[in-house]
């Protein structure tokens, strides 16, 4: 019986469960009613009673053996199976993947053109590198207007007809040339000028240009339609309010300040107290203008606009600098991840 005993010992000994199973096959084969220990304890009984005290040592010895082996292998296996139950368990928050997010300029820039959508304009873009005709003498600017001056517009060196372009104009002027009345479209894009970059200018902005030519086009036409933009852009109570101004490329000419949709008009930081900020020019197209781009000035009449897509940014987000939009600070980036 000792040797049986010693084996049994051994065999303990060296048990590494594998699995839940084998474990429990473990239990059955040593700790179970029909076990092992049972029938050495039954077969320990028959024994003559001068072997009684060493084979009772070594079957406590065993039985203390196998149990503690059960033991260990158990908790060995709930540690285990606790740490797979945390990582399984579907109550948990998911862990958030990180997505992209669309920039805010595009989001504006895409609500703007929707909106026009709705009233029929198409979106049409042109390129960025303009000839001086399409970004100045299409447009009625003299010879010696200051915007051509070197100080607000990047030109070529080599190529002194050469710029970037420094509004959204000049794709006026070609789909002029290229299409005739009735247009309707909206034209956006980047535009360059040379200044200094501060929190309220870049060298380099985006606008969104609209154009409207047919047949008795009213300066009342302008207006309605700009109306229908400001109150889809900002809220229903939008007010807007027309100012006259000058640009060669439209007359009359004004410049479109909305109700500030920061303090609804009562007067704050954006709207310098005023309750009003400007946010577009527009005017009557030029009858030279039309005639430079062949279109017959006493049968047509259009209205065009240009807005910067990063002032109605500002003020549709209340962004105070415009540095942020191209500084690609993903805290910054970040907060705009839930819009639409
Ligand atoms: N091109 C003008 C600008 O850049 C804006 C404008 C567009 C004004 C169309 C009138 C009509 O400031």
């Amino acid at each position: 019986m000792e040797t049986i005993i010693k084996q049994h010992l051994a065999e303990v000994e060296k048990t590494a469960a594998l699995n839940e199973h084998d474990l429990e096959q473990f239990r059955i084969k040593y700790l179970g009613k029909n076990g092992i220990l049972n029938q050495l304890f039954e077969e320990f009984r028959a024994l003559p009673s001068d072997q009684k005290r060493v084979a009772g040592q070594m079957l406590n010895q065993l039985k203390i053996a196998a149990n503690e082996k059960y033991t260990s292998l158990k908790s060995e296996f709930e540690a285990k199976s606790t740490s797979a139950t945390d990582n399984s368990d579907l109550s948990l928050n998911v862990s958030s993947a990180n997505y992209g997010a669309r920039h805010p300029m595009s989001l504006v820039r895409n609500e703007i053109l929707q909106i026009f959508s709705h009233i029929g304009f198409t979106v049409e873009e042109g390129p960025e590198i303009e000839d001086d005709w399409h970004i100045f003498s299409a447009l009625n600017f003299q010879a010696d207007h200051p915007a051509r001056d070197m100080q607000d517009t990047f030109f070529i060196e080599q190529q002194p007809d050469i710029a970037l372009r420094t509004h959204t104009s000049s794709v006026q002027v070609r789909l002029m040339q290229n299409q005739k009345p009735p247009l309707r479209a909206i034209m956006p894009g980047r535009v360059y000028r040379n200044e200094a970059i501060s929190a309220r200018a870049h060298c380099f902005f985006h606008q969104v240009e609209g154009l409207y030519i047919y047949k008795k086009v009213s300066f009342a036409d302008l207006k309605q339609t700009l109306l229908y933009f400001a109150k889809e852009m900002f809220s229903v109570d939008t007010r807007i309010r027309l100012r006259p101004s000058y640009f060669p490329f439209t007359e009359p000419s004004a410049e479109m300040d909305i109700s500030c949709s920061i303090c609804g008009g009562k007067g704050c930081n954006m709207c310098k107290k005023t309750g009003w900020v400007e946010i577009l020019g527009c005017g009557m197209v030029d009858p030279n203008v039309l005639e430079n781009c062949s279109i017959d000035s006493n049968e047509y009449s259009g209205f065009a606009f240009g807005m910067g897509i990063e002032r109605i940014t500002n003020l549709k987000y209340a962004v105070k600098d415009l540095r942020l939009f191209s500084e690609n600070d993903i805290r910054f980036l970040k907060q705009f991840q839930n819009v639409i």
